[in-house]
């Protein structure tokens, strides 16, 4: 009986000495996690749903800002990212960056019908604005690409655009300073084209727009709309079913749709059908944004519309006739009041602009 107790106060001061030692091991881990904890805040992170995410995200969108887990959207890499979007060594002949046809004054557009590039060479398309892409789900207007890391490579490549190999431009960021220490210490290797993508697509993703007037009307602030606007509003979500297609915190589906626009386009572009090769989607764009509409003219894949009020009479006739056009369209009947009214809510979706963060 007496042995029978040592043995067991034997066994119970060996468990205590295991559990020390599980305590310390403990200890020593949560100071390590502490202090990657602390290395972490310098660089302030911003993990979705922290505060300081919360406070920087504008009024309207998505708290939650989706990212790739190998590409977090930190300080570090969106201030390279910001630095290489207005970077022109990335173009053929040193004269072109991302910021000169995604222009922040124009709300990340350029303001004419079709891309210029390089030695003035004219792209087919329009430039679109880049706003709120961090919660797009394709890319171009056709939507071929699939993420933002892959995205942003192709203007450097396209040969309309910046025309550079990846090699091209990895080599002169290797030999221009600050390039080799600053993707060194954000990526803690030499420059590639991998982290060039990272970089560029995480800067991207902070470009944001929000905290417009319709925005704090829908969030509780009647005033903020005029009466006219409001008019627009309804029918916007109403007779005249805009919100078919623009819906959703950034105004649209991420899908795509035949509105007609193509249909006679010089030249002929058949858009979503280039890459699906589906009969059906001919003529078929994805439906932009409509957040800072106002800012972003001429409209349209092609830039063939000049002003808001045109494309307002564009829907009123049900866009352009064509075998494929959406169903969702058809002719409006507007009233000169609807039409003033559509065109004064579409001003309303004109917020704040930011980007680095
Ligand atoms: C010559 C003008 C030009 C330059 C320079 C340019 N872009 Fe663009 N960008 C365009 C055009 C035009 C499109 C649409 C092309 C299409 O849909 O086929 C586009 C599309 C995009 C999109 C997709 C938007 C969406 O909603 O699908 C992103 C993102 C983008 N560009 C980022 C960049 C970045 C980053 C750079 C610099 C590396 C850059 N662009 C350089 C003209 C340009
Ligand atoms: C069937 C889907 C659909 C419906 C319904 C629809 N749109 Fe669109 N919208 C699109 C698509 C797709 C585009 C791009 C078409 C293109 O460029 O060829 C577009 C483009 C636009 C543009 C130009 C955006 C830019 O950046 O160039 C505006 C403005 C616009 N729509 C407003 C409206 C309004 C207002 C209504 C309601 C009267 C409406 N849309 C109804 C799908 C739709």
């Amino acid at each position: 009986m007496w042995t029978r107790m040592r043995r067991a106060s034997m066994v119970v001061s060996l468990q205590t000495a295991m559990l020390l030692v599980l305590v310390l091991v403990l200890v020593a881990m949560s100071m390590s996690c502490a202090s990657r904890t602390v290395s972490v805040t310098r660089s302030e992170p911003l993990e979705p749903g922290s505060a300081r995410a919360e406070s920087s995200r504008p009024l309207g969108l998505d708290l939650y800002r989706p990212e790739p887990a190998d590409n977090p959207t930190v300080p570090a890499t969106v201030t390279l990212g910001r630095r290489l979007f207005h970077e022109r060594l990335l173009s053929r002949d040193r004269s072109l960056a991302c910021v000169d046809c995604h222009r922040p004054d124009r709300a990340f557009t350029d303001g004419r019908a079709k891309a210029v590039g390089v030695y003035g060479r004219r792209g087919p398309r329009s430039v679109p604005t880049i706003v709120n892409r961090a919660w797009g789900e394709s890319f171009f207007w056709d939507g071929r690409i699939a993420t933002l890391e892959a995205q942003v490579l192709q203007p450097i490549v396209a040969q309309l655009e910046m025309d550079l190999t990846i090699d091209e431009a990895v080599e002169r960021l290797r030999e221009t300073s600050p390039y080799p220490a600053a993707f060194r210490e954000t990526f803690g290797r030499a420059v590639n084209g991998d982290d060039l993508a990272r970089a560029l697509a995480a800067y991207v993703r902070t470009i944001q727009s929000g905290g417009s007037p319709y925005d704090r009307y829908v969030w509780g602030e009647p005033a903020a709309l005029s009466k006219d606007a409001q008019a627009g509003l309804e029918l916007f979500r109403g007779r005249a079913n805009c919100t078919a297609c623009h819906v959703g915190p950034n105004l649209t589906d991420e899908e795509f749709h035949n509105t007609g626009v193509f249909w006679g386009g010089q030249p002929y572009d058949a858009g979503r059908v280039l890459v699906t090769n589906v009969p059906e989607d001919t003529g078929k764009f994805k439906t932009p944004t409509l957040r800072e509409i106002e800012r972003t003219a001429p409209y349209m894949h092609d830039g063939s519309i000049a002003t808001l009020d045109e494309v307002v009479d564009f829907y009123d006739r049900g866009g352009n006739e064509n075998p494929f056009r959406d169903r969702d369209l058809r002719p409006l009947r507007l009233t000169q009041e609807d039409k003033t009214a559509l065109v004064a809510f579409l001003r309303s979706l004109t917020g704040t602009v930011t980007d680095g963060r």
